[in-house]
């Protein structure tokens, strides 16, 4: 007997014009499309051609004609500022937004420029991007925890008009001025940036640079609300930097009218949240997970969001994420599972669950790595509700693969984020580019074109989005992961294909940290592996082979190495472990053998690689890890 989602994966794959066409009638459109997809210039498909929309007009105005004017948009929940709780109804979104528009329009941005978005998780970060949108403009959010070197290789990718910013960041018991690294930034960047916008935070106010900055403040104290400005359907809505195998990151494309279609299909059929409801993605916005889930889908759907500048833990206590819950009624909370170890480390017993009232909560989402079996187990038994794995990448945009609760609730099977979602023809392929039989490992693709909200191609790189994703499985899209499908068409995502790993939900390149540490003046060669980490998921660490004849204390470079890491790529990579080895394993041809040493540290089973140069080295990277307590006990905590 076929179920919902059944008939709706179904009719994704056979007419997924008819499937998306009738999707979009959901969808405020000023112009409706010539095509629903256009295929005439493969692989480059595009969505809803000769469309015309507005994302901005769809998050906010659309609400507020309809009805949704008083009913609160998004609420701001801040326990780092002293509890701060601030709502905006849809009205006074809207009308913020529109006033910001108006200033950023002040400023020369018009429909196609590039605006920087470098913030701390305040309501300011939401209403610049909207701004954006209401204009046309392009969007392109970076990520508070990288440092200014990442943001400046943004900043010459992207060359923004305008660098939107505030004054400062606060992460649990310190505060971030950002100033310093936007001037840093903008000094190692070689396109020159016309204007900064700096929001002014009272916990560490900033003085302006003359000529270049101007406060939010004023700027918005100046500014005529500005109307929403039709795009093209295929036009770019914003650009997102994430990590590929080199220190260069890929600037993933978001197109207006595709994005709009599928966020907006998600909310109900695979969250199945209403109208109304109140649904928490507790990320950050500087991620793909942000830009959907707490900006874009909830607003489309006319929920409240919220936004949480806070941390699972520490915030104050590990009952933080269910005083939220509580406080505001929420009936859906998205994270990713890391946050759940923290709680659970923190709290074992879930004892702190008991202080509040839970009674509206009705699911769990979590995606950004694998839910472990354990972290799966203790959110159910503790929260009594569906934990949901699912998953996807900054690429998709949305759910590849996802137990859609809106269509047909399916029994959870611990370690499979489920089935794939309609639109996401997946597929587990050999190297021959042929489909495996079911329970066999493979490369997992999905067959093109790929639905609408996913990439339509990477900034000014059509030959890398080509070269990254198209060309080892022709008529596929590559997703870098491996895994396999068992026999009841559940899906099992379990590792990468490439030297991505992932840090507390965050994904980050082993290359361009390779490549900061062979900066170091004293270091030959490394090689830089993802380790099992109880509570992150992976940690980096670090294998330095240092230049013959240099006699320094091998504690030095590590710890210069470490800051390299932290002041080029940024905190958020986490990079704290490296160790001084003689030589790295290779094989004959010069390849390094990052999987075994990964293996060793992990205390994993692994084949000697027949083409290894010396086997014996393996030895001195099993007692270099010891040295950091990896290989042969488990390392516990972080
Ligand atoms: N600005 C500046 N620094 C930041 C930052 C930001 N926006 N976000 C993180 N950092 C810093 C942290 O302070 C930390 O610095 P430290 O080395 O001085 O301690 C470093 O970057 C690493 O951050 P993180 O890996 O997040 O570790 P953490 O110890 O601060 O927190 C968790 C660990 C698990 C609590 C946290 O990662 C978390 O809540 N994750 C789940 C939610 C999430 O963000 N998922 C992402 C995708 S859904
Ligand atoms: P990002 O682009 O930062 O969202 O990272 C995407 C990568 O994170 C994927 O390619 C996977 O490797 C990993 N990932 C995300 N969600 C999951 C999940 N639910 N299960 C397993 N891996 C996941």
């Amino acid at each position: 007997m076929t179920d919902r989602y059944q008939e709706a994966y179904a009719k994704s794959l056979a007419d997924p014009d008819g499937f998306w066409g009738e999707a979009a009638q959901d969808i405020h459109w000023f112009k409706t499309w010539d095509t629903v997809l256009d295929k005439s210039n493969p692989p480059f498909y595009r969505w809803f051609r000769g469309a015309e929309t507005n994302t901005c007009y769809n998050a906010l105005d659309r609400h507020v004609e309809a009805g949704r004017a008083d009913q609160a948009a998004l609420i701001y929940d801040s326990p780092v500022t002293g509890g701060t709780v601030r709502t905006f109804t849809y009205r006074e979104l809207r009308d913020a937004v529109a006033k910001f528009a108006g200033g950023l329009a002040s400023l020369g941005v018009a429909k196609g420029d590039r605006v920087i978005v470098y913030m701390p998780m305040v309501p300011e970060a939401l209403i610049a991007v909207l701004a954006c949108a209401r204009l046309g403009a392009v969007h392109s959010v970076v990520f508070g925890g990288f440092a200014a070197n990442e943001l400046a290789v943004r900043i010459d990718d992207a060359k923004p008009k305008v660098i939107v910013s505030a004054s400062c960041g606060i992460e649990a018991g310190r505060v971030i001025e950002y100033c310093p690294l936007l001037d840093q930034a903008c000094h190692l960047a070689r396109h020159n940036v016309e204007k900064c916008v700096i929001l002014n935070r009272p916990e560490a106010p900033s003085t302006l640079r003359t000529g270049r900055d101007i406060y939010w403040q004023d700027l918005v104290a100046g500014a005529q609300p500005h109307d929403c400005v039709p795009v093209a359907a295929t036009d770019p809505l914003y650009i997102l930097y994430t990590s590929g195998t080199t220190g260069e990151p890929k600037g993933v494309i978001r197109d207006n009218g595709g994005h709009l279609v599928a966020l907006k299909w998600s909310m109900k059929n695979i969250y199945d949240v209403d109208p109304g409801d109140v649904y928490w993605a507790a990320s950050d916005v500087g991620w793909v997970v942000g830009h959907s889930y707490i900006i874009y889908a909830p607003l489309f759907h006319g929920c409240t969001t919220i936004l949480y500048e806070g941390k699972p833990v520490g915030t104050p206590d590990a009952g933080a994420f269910w005083r939220v819950i509580s406080q505001h009624k929420v009936k859906t909370l998205f994270t990713a599972p890391t946050a759940f170890r923290a709680i659970k480390r923190e709290d074992p017993e879930g004892r702190l669950l008991k202080d509040y009232d839970l009674s509206r909560f009705k699911a769990l989402f979590l995606a950004g790595e694998r839910t472990d079996p354990d972290t799966l187990d203790w959110a159910q038994r503790h929260l009594k509700v569906p934990v949901i794995d699912h998953w996807w990448q900054t690429e998709t945009g949305w759910p590849i693969a996802a137990n859609c609760m809106g269509l047909h609730a399916y029994p959870v099977k611990p370690g499979s984020p489920t089935k794939a979602v309609p639109g996401w023809d997946v597929r587990i392929l050999d190297d021959a580019n042929n489909p495996v039989k079911a329970g066999d490992i493979g490369a997992i693709c999905c067959k093109l074109p790929l639905p609408p909200g996913s990439l339509p191609t990477l900034w000014n790189a059509d030959d890398r989005y080509r070269d990254s994703y198209l060309v080892d499985y022709p008529g596929y899209y590559k997703t870098a992961d491996a895994g396999y499908v068992d026999e009841d068409g559940y899906l099992y995502i379990m590792s990468r294909t490439d030297d991505i790993i992932n840090v507390a939900g965050h994904r980050l390149s082993t290359g361009g940290m390779e490549e900061v540490l062979a900066d170091h003046p004293d270091v030959a060669e490394c090689a830089v592996v993802g380790v099992a980490d109880d509570l992150k998921g992976q940690l980096p660490v670090g294998f330095m082979v240092i230049n013959a004849g240099v006699e320094r204390p091998e504690a030095d470079i590590v710890s210069e190495a470490v800051q390299m890491v932290r002041d080029r790529i940024g905190p958020v990579a986490a990079f704290k472990q490296a160790v001084v080895v003689p030589r790295l394993p290779k094989t004959r041809s010069g390849k390094i053998l990052r999987g075994t040493m990964q293996k060793i540290a992990d205390n994993e089973e692994y084949k000697l690689p027949a083409t290894i140069d010396d086997p014996a080295v393996l030895s001195e990277i099993k007692a270099a890890l010891e040295t950091l307590g990896y290989a042969g006990s488990r390392r516990q905590g972080s």
